[in-house]
């Protein structure tokens, strides 16, 4: 059953039921374009049959290897970046504690997972391994290309320093790669040291692979059941299918939404979550939608907000700035845990007219006055309602999420599944750095700095 449903009423001021729906020739014929694989980038769809494709094969040997993990470490430290980072960050954060990097393992009952390769912090990398000094831990080196600067570089660092703490030999059983399966540069390491090693199909691109090793690897190692992320997932793809239409399927409806506001000149969307452990499922969004959307000139900028703190920082912007940008609420409508306002006595703090209430309650309230506010202000609204946040729930919203990136992409005429503009970063870097095989480039380099 879906736990997951779009509500468009707070953007009918700007598009209308009626607009919605003149969409659907034009949105179902891009779900078509998806299914029958006749649309840009066609050889990267593996990702639409992932949930019901995946074997018990592949499931036990995860589990397998996070057995393997959670009896040795203390501390998994995942490495890889964009695609191959975010989707597993996104999940633990969502199904963890809050503060769980304050818990100890037992209670946790899996290893403290920690990120590194997301960035060529130098302070992060040294105060990562400083902290590794005297913890147990393993490591999940992951990157479909294999050549990827950032988790390269944190990867050697990394690895060194396993091997000066328990040798080169055994410092092997606890490296675990996740990449190609025939080429790239981490996969010719791995099978030179002996890793473990994992495969990234070819047509599941980086930030579609949550569903692969990519992110059920590390999810798994945190604790989290993979079997029930995946059946969440199944059951959207089945509610998504190829034969659905705009009625029945969320994720052609909020990709009719946002290509409708987009073409009244909402130029920015917003996905704004009142939840704390949502921040980071945020970070995953704005990368599938930006990295799948931005390109030939065209694409809705996508942006985060963490509510209600940041009603205290872009409150302003969002209610009075610039006139292009679009909200997208992610609302949860049973949290787990529940605790109520306190009654107190004196009552300086003026907070009695609300003792009783629930936190959630509250937040509520903060969020549907938040959500009239914007829209009085010309901020179009749409509401995406989770039931709560668990393994099937964010299974069912990532594979929601995905299936409407593809269909918002193709209905833009874009390619969702190709990346060209992340290169030209890469070759200045590379020039900069005067890696070999990019001469040419650095000459022109320095002519534009000096
Ligand atoms: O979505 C994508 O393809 C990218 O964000 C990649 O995931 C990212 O650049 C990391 O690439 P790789 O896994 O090859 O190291």
């Amino acid at each position: 059953m879906s736990q997951l449903k779009v509500n468009l009423d707070k953007i009918h001021n700007l598009v209308s039921p009626d607009e919605i729906k003149s969409m659907q020739k034009e949105i179902e014929e891009a779900q078509a374009t998806l299914h029958n694989k006749s649309g840009k980038g066609n050889d990267y769809l593996g990702w639409l049959n992932l949930p019901s494709e995946i074997t018990e094969e592949e499931i036990s040997s995860i589990e397998e290897t996070v057995q393997q993990i959670n009896e040795s470490s203390e501390i998994l430290v995942v490495v890889g970046i964009g695609g191959s980072y975010l989707g597993s960050r996104a999940v633990i954060d969502a199904l963890s504690n809050n503060f769980s990097y304050l818990l100890s393992k037992e209670k946790r009952k899996a290893p403290l997972v920690l990120f590194a390769g997301q960035n060529i912090g130098e302070d992060y990398i040294h105060e990562l391994l400083s902290i590794l000094d005297d913890k147990t831990y393993s490591i999940v080196v992951i990157s479909k290309s294999g050549t990827t600067t950032e988790p390269a570089i944190a990867f050697r660092l990394l690895k060194q320093h396993l091997e000066n703490k328990h040798g080169k030999e055994k410092a092997k059983s606890r490296i675990f790669a996740v990449t190609d399966k025939s080429k790239g540069a981490l996969l010719e390491l791995a099978n030179q040291e002996g890793y473990k090693t994992f495969v990234i199909p070819d047509d599941v691109g980086g930030r579609f692979s949550v569903l692969t090793p990519v992110g059920l690897l590390p999810i798994a190692a945190a604790g989290f059941n993979i079997r029930e992320l995946i059946n969440g997932a199944k059951t959207m793809q089945s509610i998504t299918s190829g034969t659905s239409n705009l009625d029945e399927n969320p994720s052609l409806l909020y990709a009719a939404a946002r290509n409708a506001l987009y073409k009244k000149g909402k130029k920015i969307e917003i996905l704004a979550t009142y939840t704390p452990n949502l921040h980071y499922f945020i970070e995953w969004w704005k990368q599938l939608y930006g990295e799948s959307e931005g390109k030939d000139g065209k694409g809705i900028f996508p942006a985060g907000v963490d509510f209600t703190s940041d009603l205290h920082s872009m409150g302003q912007m969002i209610q009075d700035g610039e006139r292009n940008i679009f909200e997208t609420v992610i609302k949860i409508t049973n949290p787990k845990n529940k605790i109520t306002v306190p009654e107190d006595a004196n009552n300086l703090d003026k907070l009695n007219y609300i003792a009783g209430k629930r936190i959630h309650e509250v937040n509520d309230m903060a969020t549907l006055g938040t959500i009239l506010a914007h829209v009085d202000g010309n901020v179009p609204n749409i509401q995406i309602e989770l039931s709560s946040i668990n393994e099937n729930v964010l299974g069912q919203t990532i594979y929601f999420y995905e299936k409407a990136c593809a269909v918002s992409g193709y209905t833009l005429g874009v390619n969702p599944f190709d990346q060209p503009g992340v290169e030209a970063y890469k070759k200045n870097m590379f020039a900069l750095l005067g890696k070999p095989g990019f001469e040419k480039e650095t000459e022109e380099i320095r002519k534009k700095i000096n």
